[in-house]
C-alpha cells in the first residue's frame, strides 16, 4: 500500500502531534540559521510548484525562499498564466503537475478547488489561504506566540473584526492546541452555520460574540486582520460595520498589560488598526512576518517527511 500523503491544508485535520512536531522543527530550524549553523538540505532535488491564484508577498516570499534554504527549488505560477485560467480543471492540473514536481502549494479563493486539487495530486498539497483558511499562517502565528509568551495552552487570545479564513485557522489551532479563542465580529459578519456546528461538535474553547471589550478583557494577545478579504465586494458596508472593531490603544488596553498585538499583514493603518498598536511596543507583527518563512520549512520538511 502506498503511503498516505501528507497534504497541509487544515489545522483540524491534523494531530495536535504532528503539529506540535512542525513547530518544533521550525523553532530549530530558525535557531540554526540564526546561528550561521551550516544548514541542512533535506530537500536537495526536490522541487516545489507554487500557484497563485491572488496576490502574495509574505507567502510566496517565505515559501520560495524556505525551499531554497532547504535546498530544493521552487517555481512560480500565476492562475492567469496557465491554462487553469482558460478552464483547464483543477483536477488535470493536479494530474499533470504531480509528474513534474514533489509538492503544490495553491492561493486560491476556493476551498473546494484546493480540496479537489489535493484529491487528485498524487504529491503532498498545501493550502497557501483560501476564503476559508490559512493555516500557514496560523502555525507562524502559534510560533510567534510561544517564542514570547511561552505554551499558549490554557491562554486567551482574542479576535476583534470580521470572521474569514485566518480567524477560521485560529479557531482550529484553539481545538487543537487547547487554549481559548474570544471572539468578537459584528453579528452581520459572524463565523456561518458550518463553523458553529464544528465548534459544537468539538467543544472547541472557541466563545463567539460582538463586543470587542468583552473579548479583549484579560487577553493575552489580540488579534486582528483586514476589513476586506481577498475576495470580499461590500468594502464600504464592510467598513461602516466593523468601524466599531477597530484596534487601538483604548481597546488594548483592556487586555493583559503585556498582551500581545498580532496581524497577518498586510495592514490597513488607520482602520482595523491604529499606528500606534500596530508600531507600539506590544506589537509582534514583523516577527510573524518572519516567522512564516520558518514555519514554512517546518510544514515543508513535514509534508516531504524529511528530517529537518
Ligand atoms: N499574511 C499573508 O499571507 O500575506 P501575503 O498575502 O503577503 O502572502
Ligand atoms: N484575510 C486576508 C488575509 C490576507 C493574508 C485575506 O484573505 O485577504
Amino acid at each position: 500500500m502506498s503511503k498516505a500523503l501528507r497534504h497541509f491544508l487544515d489545522l483540524n485535520e491534523l494531530p495536535t502531534k504532528e503539529l506540535r512536531n512542525m513547530l518544533a522543527a521550525s523553532v530549530a530550524m530558525k535557531a540554526k540559521l540564526k546561528a550561521h549553523d551550516k544548514p541542512a538540505k533535506p530537500l536537495e532535488g526536490k522541487t516545489l510548484a507554487m500557484i497563485f491564484e491572488k496576490p502574495s508577498t509574505r507567502t510566496r516570499v517565505s515559501f520560495d525562499v524556505g525551499m531554497r534554504q532547504l535546498g530544493g527549488e521552487a517555481i512560480m505560477l500565476t492562475g492567469a498564466e496557465m491554462q487553469l485560467g482558460r478552464g483547464e480543471t483543477i483536477a488535470d492540473t493536479a494530474r499533470v503537475l504531480s509528474r513534474y514536481v514533489d509538492a503544490i502549494m495553491i492561493r486560491i479563493l476556493s476551498h473546494d478547488a484546493l480540496l479537489e486539487l489535493a484529491a487528485h495530486a498524487t504529491v503532498p498539497v498545501i493550502n497557501g489561504l483560501t476564503r476559508r483558511s490559512h493555516p500557514c499562517q496560523v502555525m507562524a502565528d502559534l510560533m510567534t506566540f510561544e517564542e514570547h509568551r511561552g505554551p499558549i495552552e490554557g491562554r486567551t487570545i482574542a479576535w476583534s473584526g470580521d470572521d474569514n479564513n485566518v480567524l477560521a485557522s485560529w479557531a482550529h489551532a484553539a481545538e487543537r492546541f487547547k487554549f481559548t479563542l474570544n471572539i468578537a465580529t459584528p453579528p452581520q459578519l459572524a463565523p456561518n452555520k458550518a463553523m458553529k456546528d464544528w465548534i459544537k461538535a468539538t467543544h472547541a474553547p472557541v466563545v463567539l460574540g460582538n463586543d470587542p471589550e468583552q473579548a479583549v478583557r484579560d487577553a493575552d494577545c489580540v488579534v486582528t486582520d483586514t476589513w476586506v478579504s481577498m475576495g470580499d465586494k461590500d468594502g464600504e458596508h464592510r467598513h461602516n460595520l466593523l468601524r466599531p472593531y477597530q484596534v487601538n490603544a483604548q481597546l488594548m488596553s483592556l487586555a493583559k498589560p503585556d498582551a500581545l498585538f498580532m496581524h497577518c499583514l498586510p495592514a490597513h493603518r488607520g482602520e482595523e488598526v491604529t499606528d500606534e498598536v500596530i508600531d507600539g511596543p506590544q506589537s509582534v507583527v514583523f516577527d510573524e512576518a518572519e516567522n512564516r518563512l520558518h514555519a514554512q520549512k517546518g510544514i515543508l520538511a513535514w509534508c516531504f517527511d524529511a528530517v529537518a
